[in-house]
Order: structure tokens, then sequence, then C-alpha cells
């Protein structure tokens, strides 16, 4: 086996990838059944570690499972899975799925969770695409209510992440429809979260069922409050998201990306803003800070 060949935990062992196999009975490919967690690695270090495993609590008290492990344990397999894979940077993901059971929907009895980790190399947008910023489209949020569990059902944000891709954009910027306050309001995009800047203050929505609680998404806040960058967390309108003078977007693998075209319409003056470059600078020196160990 090659020194390259991405190497796996599956089943309680670690393994190459290519002899990694789950049950077609698993409910993670049967129902969606599942959660997952995906940690970004700078300098062999896992960034905000003990937030993803505290977001992935969360995610399995959504889903009614059971933790299979303790935060001490995950520690050590997540350590451990970086040790085994090549390259400084990766990309950490954690599947938890409810395991392998006769296809009924109610909850298996006495059934073990699959557990499924893998490490890819993290590649992070090219410096080119960071200076010039990447176009999105807008779309109605058309997914459950419990979208801050982190769950392996991901088909809405496939069909809607691939309109984006239809019309050569990078994301959809999903808005939704509320009764109270009635109209329609910035949630995030389909696989990040969405900021706006409006006269010089950063704009983010509230951390709630309609939206993923990002991990970049509160890095972000804490850089813009630590750096005197005026910040709100409230609903977002619609109105505040097409004549914003910037808009970005977080995750852990974009980091964080300024959209500088909404639905084909320069945003802002069609660059990335003067309040994007003074967040990256700081979200640089923090991830330097993670890599050195002092994160
Ligand atoms: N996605 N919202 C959604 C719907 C997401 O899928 C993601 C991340 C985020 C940003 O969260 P964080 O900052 O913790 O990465 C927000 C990951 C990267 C993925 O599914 O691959």
């Amino acid at each position: 086996m090659s020194a390259h060949t991405p190497i796996v935990y599956l089943h309680g062992v670690f393994m190459p990838i290519d002899q990694a196999h789950i049950p077609v009975l698993d409910r993670g490919f049967i129902f969606g059944d599942g959660v997952y967690e995906v940690i970004p690695v700078y300098s062999r270090r896992p960034f905000r570690l003990q937030e993803h495993v505290r977001r992935l609590q969360h995610s399995l008290d959504g889903i009614r499972l059971k933790n299979p492990h303790t935060d001490a344990e995950w520690t050590d397999l997540i350590t451990q899975l970086i040790a085994r894979n090549d390259g400084e940077d990766q990309s950490v993901y954690m599947q938890i799925t409810r395991g392998v059971a006769k296809r009924d929907h109610a909850f298996p009895v006495g059934v073990k969770p699959t557990i499924f980790m893998m490490s890819s190399p993290m590649t992070v947008p090219t410096a080119e695409l960071r200076a010039t910023g990447v176009g999105a489209i807008t779309a109605t949020d058309n997914r459950w209510l419990r979208c801050d569990i982190k769950a392996t059902s991901l088909l809405p944000n496939v069909l809607l992440r691939q309109l984006a891709v239809d019309a050569g954009a990078m994301e959809v910027v999903l808005l939704r429809e509320l009764a109270k306050p009635p109209g329609r309001y910035l949630t995030e995009g389909a696989a990040s979260n969405i900021f706006v800047v409006q006269n010089g203050t950063l704009l983010a929505p509230p951390k709630d069922h309609l939206m993923l609680p990002g991990i970049t998404y509160d890095v972000v806040i804490e850089l813009a409050v630590a750096n005197n960058i005026r910040c709100e967390v409230r609903l977002v309108s619609e109105h505040e998201v097409r004549t914003a003078q910037e808009l970005w977007q977080t995750s852990s693998l974009r980091e964080v990306m300024p959209i500088t075209a909404l639905d084909g319409k320069p945003v802002g003056d069609g660059k990335p803003g003067p309040l994007f470059k003074k967040m990256y600078t700081f979200y640089q020196d923090y991830k330097q800070a993670v890599r050195a160990g002092k994160g």
C-alpha cells in the first residue's frame, strides 16, 4: 500500500480507505440517519477541536443517538487519524450513523452506531479566487426546521448547491419566509454561513434552528469583537442582503471568502471589500497562532 493511500477509521479499526466497506443496510445509506463533523487541521493541530466535539454532541442529541465516545476518546481518535495520514494540513470528517438494522423507520434496539472517520488533504481556496471573490445566487430556503443539526441527510443542501453550480456560481444564499416578523430573511448558504456588511457593520443571523451553528462563524464574530469591528447578530432581511456593501461566506474549508456577485449583479463595487480584507488578515493571524500551538 502506498504511503499516500488515506487511512480511515471504521468499525473501531484504522485501515486504508479502499478496504473500508459498509453494509448496505446501514441506516446512513438507507435513511441518511446520521450526523457528521468536519474539522480543519493546520500543521497537524485540529482547529477548535472542543467546539467541534461539542457541536457533534448537539447533533447526536438532536437525533437522539447516544454519543459512542467521551470527548477524550474522540480527541484520541482524531489525533491518531491525523498522525496516520500525510500532510500538515488536513480536513477530518467524522460520520456517525444509527448503525446496521433491518429496514424500519423506527430506531432499532441494541444496535451499535457506525463510526467512520477520514482525513483528506486540506485544500483552501486559491489566493487568486480570494482576490476576485466568488459569485452566488439566492434561493428560497426549503429545508426542514432543524438546520442546527449537522445531519448526513443533505439532499436539500445538495439540490440547492447544484442550483448555484448550474448558474456558474459557487454558493447559494438562502432566504427563508418568516411569519414573525413577516418577510424573507437570510439563513445561511447550502454549505457555509453568510455574513453581510451594511454601513461598516457586520451583520450575522442568530444561531437558531434555521442554520448550522458554524465554528468559523463563531471565530469571525470573536475576531470582529476583538478588533473593534461593529457586529450585530440579528435577523438580516432580504433587502439588507441585496443592498449589502460586502457579502462573505464562511466555513471550515473555505475559511472566509468574499462573495462579489449576487444573482449576476456586483456586490458593492464587485471586488472584495475593505472589511473582508481586515477580517482575512485577522483570520490568517489566528490560524498562525493555531499552527504554533497557541490557538
Ligand atoms: N459545511 N452551514 C452549512 C449548511 C454547512 O454545511 C457548513 C459547513 C457551515 C459552516 O460551518 P463550519 O464553519 O463549522 O464549517 C454552515 C462543511 C464544511 C461540509 O459540509 O463539508
